[in-house]
Order: structure tokens, then C-alpha cells, then sequence
């Protein structure tokens, strides 16, 4: 077979590539050799892995961008083709929570959670997939959780919108597929970021967590790499519409 995780020559944007786990996904496709454009909201965030990457001896471009604004959704893709002349690759990273019970929870809260986790995904991802379709080929990979699946008390606008974003994920690889378009989702379990850090900050809840973890132990942002380089490369030619759950075993109860 090769070494299929060889990404020369192809580019990747990476959402949400400042920190936790984007970061290190945008780290793990340019050492398989892409060219990374990285965005968020942070610049001093993604330049910092730009110059990582760049450190490294690998090509990347940083463009400061706010997901919910659709104009600069279509200036962070005329700016990666325009430095790197295509996109091979997408990960639909980034994503907004809010720790609110259902009764507590504001409107706003729930509309940022659906425009960041849905809504710029689908204007992000047909964006890229116009020039996927010219290409005729191309990866998405979305980011979802294993909290998709499982109502947790407190998470419940961030687990409709990954649910939505689940069930997005299956309708662009239907849609897709005979374009050369291949769209999978990966759900990671509890991961040690930013993130989830009001969580895990606590020795108390993080025993409690890790015990119904079958792995005993909450997920590194690089456990989640793996099943990204996976997705995008070759070896996953045939899987589309799936999700493949990094969750050290949490969904097996
Ligand atoms: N950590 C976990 O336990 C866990 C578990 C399951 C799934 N996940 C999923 O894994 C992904 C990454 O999570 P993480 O833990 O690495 O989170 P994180 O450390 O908070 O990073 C989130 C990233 O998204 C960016 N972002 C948020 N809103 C944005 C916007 N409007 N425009 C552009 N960028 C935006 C943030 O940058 P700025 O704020 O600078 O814009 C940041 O770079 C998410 O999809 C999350 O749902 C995480």
C-alpha cells in the first residue's frame, strides 16, 4: 500500500487551528507534508502554529477569520487558493459551547453554539467543495462529539448542534459522493483543552469522568490526530458519511 498518510502537495485548512485540538491537527497534516492554512479569530493564535509549522520546514498561511461571518468565510478560501492554488482537504474544527442548564440557557447561546458548530460549516464546506467539484476530489472531516449521541444536563445547545452537525456530515457526503467528495465526521470523547478545562480543572470531576471511561483516562488533543490523517488520506477512499468516535471506548455504555 505505500505510505497513503503522504499529504505533499495538498492543502489543508484547518478551523480553529490556534489551540487544543486544532492545533495539533494542523501540526499532524503538515508533518504528512500539506500546505495549512489555519483560522481563527486569534491572530497572535494561528500565527504562532504558522510559525511552527514553517519551523518545521512545512508551508502555511494564517488567516485571522471569524466563522460566523460569511463574507470571510469566501476570503479565507480565495485566500488559500490564492497561496496555494487548491484545497484537498478540509477540517471543520472550531466550535462554541455554553455550560447553561436548558432553563438558564439565553437565545443568543444557543444561536452562536448553531452558527458557529452548523451553520459556517455548510457555507465554509460548499465553498470549498465548488472547488473540490473542479478538482473532482476532496476531503471534509468535521469534528463532532461523542456528546452527539448523549444528552449530558448543561450541554444541551452544544449537543443539538453537533447533532445537527452529525447529521449534516451524512447529507454533504450524500449530496457529494459522485462529485469526488468524501465527508466524515470524527467524534472525540472528553479531550484535555481549553475547551472542556472548567471540567477537568477540578481533581474531583476528572476521577468521576475517568471512571466511566472503559480507557480510564480523558483523550490528548494528538489522540485525536490519528482518525483525522486517516480520513483524508487514500486509505479512506471508500468511507463517507461515517463517524469514527476517539472516545476510549465511551460510547460501548
Ligand atoms: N475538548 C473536548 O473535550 C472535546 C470533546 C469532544 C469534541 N470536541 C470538539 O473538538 C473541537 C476542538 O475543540 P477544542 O477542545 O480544541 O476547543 P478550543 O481549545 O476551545 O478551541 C476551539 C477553537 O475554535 C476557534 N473558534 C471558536 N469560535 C470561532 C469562530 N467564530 N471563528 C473562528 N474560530 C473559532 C477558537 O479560536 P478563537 O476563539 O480564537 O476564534 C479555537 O481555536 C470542537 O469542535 C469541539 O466541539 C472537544
Amino acid at each position: 500500500m505505500g505510505n497513503m498518510i503522504d499529504f505533499t502537495g495538498q492543502t489543508a485548512i484547518v478551523t480553529g487551528a490556534g489551540r487544543g485540538i486544532g492545533r495539533v491537527i494542523a501540526l499532524g497534516l503538515a508533518r504528512a507534508g500539506a500546505n495549512v492554512v489555519l483560522c481563527s479569530r486569534t491572530k497572535e493564535q494561528i500565527d504562532a502554529v504558522a510559525e511552527e509549522i514553517r519551523a518545521a520546514g512545512g508551508k502555511a498561511l494564517a488567516v485571522t477569520t471569524d466563522l460566523t461571518d460569511s463574507a470571510q468565510l469566501e476570503r479565507l478560501v480565495d485566500a488559500s487558493v490564492r497561496e496555494f492554488g487548491r484545497i484537498d482537504i478540509l477540517v471543520n474544527n472550531a466550535a462554541r459551547s455554553f455550560l447553561r442548564s436548558l432553563l438558564d440557557l439565553r437565545e443568543d447561546g444557543w444561536d452562536k453554539c448553531f452558527s458557529t458548530n452548523v451553520r459556517a460549516v455548510w457555507l465554509l464546506s460548499r465553498l470549498v467543495a465548488r472547488k473540490m467539484i473542479e478538482q473532482k476530489s476532496g476531503k471534509i472531516i468535521n469534528i463532532t462529539t461523542v456528546g452527539a449521541d448523549k444528552a449530558e444536563a448543561g450541554m444541551a445547545a452544544y449537543g443539538c448542534s453537533k447533532a445537527a452537525l452529525k447529521h449534516l456530515t451524512r447529507c454533504m457526503a450524500k449530496e457529494w459522493a459522485s462529485l469526488g467528495i468524501n465527508v466524515n465526521a470524527v467524534a472525540p470523547g472528553f479531550t484535555r483543552t481549553e475547551f472542556s478545562q472548567p471540567i477537568w480543572s477540578n481533581p474531583d470531576v476528572e476521577k468521576m469522568i475517568c471512571q466511566v471511561i472503559p480507557k480510564g483516562k480523558i483523550a490528548e488533543p494528538g489522540d485525536v490526530v490519528g482518525a483525522v490523517l486517516f480520513l483524508a488520506s487514500p486509505a479512506a477512499d471508500y468511507i463517507t458519511g461515517n463517524t469514527i468516535y476517539v472516545d476510549g471506548g465511551t460510547m460501548t455504555s
